[in-house]
C-alpha cells in the first residue's frame, strides 16, 4: 500500500522542524519543504534513521522557479495533509526574485502555488492547515505591545507589487506588511475551503495561530544583542500570558489537526492553538477570500475556477 505523507513547508526550523519531529514520533512519512538542499536532507537523513518515509521538497519560496522545480521533483506523492507552514517577517523593502514584497510573496503566493499544486494529491480526510498569526486580530494587545500593527488591506495585487501600487495604496512599515500578509493567509485558508466545498472534496482547511513564540527564528531581523535578553524575557513571561507558547506546544495542536479525528469535517476554522475563535472582520469578508483567490493565481500564473 503507498503511505500517506504530511508535508510541511519551512521544516528545517523553528515551528516546522518541531512539527516534522512530532509527526516522526508518531510514525507518520513526511516531506520535509526547505531553500536549502543541505539542511533538507540532513533532516530527511534525520527522520530515515528513525524508520519512518521521507521525501525532500527543495524549493526557495522567494522564488517561484524554484517552487515548481520542487515541485517537479517530488513527484506523484499522496498526501494525508498539507502544512504551509514557511514564513519570514520583514521589516526590509525587498522583493522575491518574481519582483513581488518578500513578506506577501513568501508567505501568501508562493504557498498560493503550492497548495494550488498540490491540491489533487490530498486524499479524502486530509488536513490543510496554512500558518496566520494572532498579529492580524485588529484587538490583539499582545501583537500590539510586541511591536506589530494590525493589517491593512490594499488589495492582493497593491500587496504583491507595492512598486505599481496607486497612491496610498502602498504599505510602508515591514511590520504591517508582515501583519497584512497573516490576514491573507487565513483569506487564502477560506478560500481554498470554498474551492474544496465547491468541487465536494473531503479535505478540511484550518488557519492557525500558533502563539507567539519565542523559541523560534522568526525575530531573526531583530539586532543580534537585543536577541538574548528578548529571548529571556519570553521564556519567562510565556507560562503566564495567553497566546504565547513554546513551538513544541504549538507542534503537538498541529499535529492534532493534522491527525485526530476529531478535527475531521469541520471545513474552514481560525484556531489559536486547538481553540476555535473568529479570525479578524476583513477575514470573513468573502469579497476579499475571492480577491485574493483570483489576484494570486494571476500572480503566479495559475488558472483557478471562480469560487460559487
Ligand atoms: N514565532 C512566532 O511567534 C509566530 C507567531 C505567529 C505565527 N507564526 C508563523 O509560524 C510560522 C513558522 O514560523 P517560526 O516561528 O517557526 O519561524 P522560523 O523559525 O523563522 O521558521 C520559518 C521557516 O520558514 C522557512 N523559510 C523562510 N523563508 C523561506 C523561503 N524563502 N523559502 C523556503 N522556506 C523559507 C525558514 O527556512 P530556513 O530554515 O532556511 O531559515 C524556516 O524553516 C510562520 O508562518 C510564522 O509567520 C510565528
Amino acid at each position: 500500500m503507498q503511505e500517506n505523507f504530511v508535508l510541511v513547508t519551512g521544516a528545517t526550523g523553528g515551528l516546522g522542524r518541531r512539527t516534522v519531529r512530532e509527526l516522526v514520533r508518531r510514525g507518520v512519512p513526511v516531506v520535509v519543504g526547505g531553500r536549502r538542499r543541505d539542511t533538507v536532507e540532513a533532516l530527511t537523513a534525520e527522520v530515515a534513521a528513525a524508520g519512518v518515509g521521507c521525501l525532500p521538497f527543495v524549493a526557495d519560496l522567494a522564488d517561484l522557479a524554484s517552487v515548481r522545480r520542487g515541485l517537479e521533483e517530488l513527484g506523484d506523492v499522496r498526501l494525508r495533509g498539507l502544512v504551509a507552514n514557511a514564513g519570514m517577517n520583514s521589516r526590509r523593502d525587498a522583493r522575491t526574485a518574481d519582483g513581488f514584497e518578500i513578506n506577501f510573496g513568501v508567505n501568501v503566493l508562493a504557498h498560493q502555488l503550492v497548495l494550488w499544486s498540490l491540491r489533487d494529491h490530498l486524499e479524502p480526510g486530509a488536513r490543510v492547515v496554512v500558518l496566520s498569526s494572532g498579529v492580524h486580530e485588529p484587538d490583539n494587545m499582545l501583537a500590539r505591545r510586541a511591536g506589530i500593527p494590525a493589517p491593512t488591506w490594499m488589495g492582493a495585487r497593491n500587496l504583491a507589487l507595492p512598486d505599481d501600487a496607486e497612491p496610498g495604496r502602498r504599505i510602508e512599515a515591514g511590520t504591517v506588511r508582515y501583519s497584512t500578509s497573516k490576514l491573507a493567509s487565513v483569506l487564502q485558508a477560506r478560500g481554498l475551503q470554498a474551492h474544496f466545498r465547491d468541487t465536494g472534496r473531503d479535505v478540511d482547511v484550518f488557519a492557525v495561530d500558533p502563539g507567539l513564540m519565542v523559541d523560534t527564528g522568526l525575530g531573526r531581523e531583530i539586532p543580534r544583542w537585543l536577541q538574548p535578553p528578548l529571548r529571556a524575557l519570553g521564556y519567562a513571561l510565556t507560562p503566564f500570558v495567553a497566546n504565547m507558547r513554546l513551538s513544541g506546544t504549538s507542534a503537538r495542536s498541529m499535529v492534532s489537526l493534522l491527525l485526530d479525528d476529531g478535527w475531521h469535517g469541520r471545513g474552514f476554522q481560525y484556531l489559536d492553538g486547538l481553540r476555535p475563535k473568529d479570525p479578524s472582520p476583513d477575514a470573513m469578508r468573502d469579497e476579499l477570500a475571492t480577491e485574493l483567490w483570483t489576484q494570486s493565481a494571476e500572480l503566479v500564473g495559475i488558472t483557478v475556477p471562480r469560487l460559487r
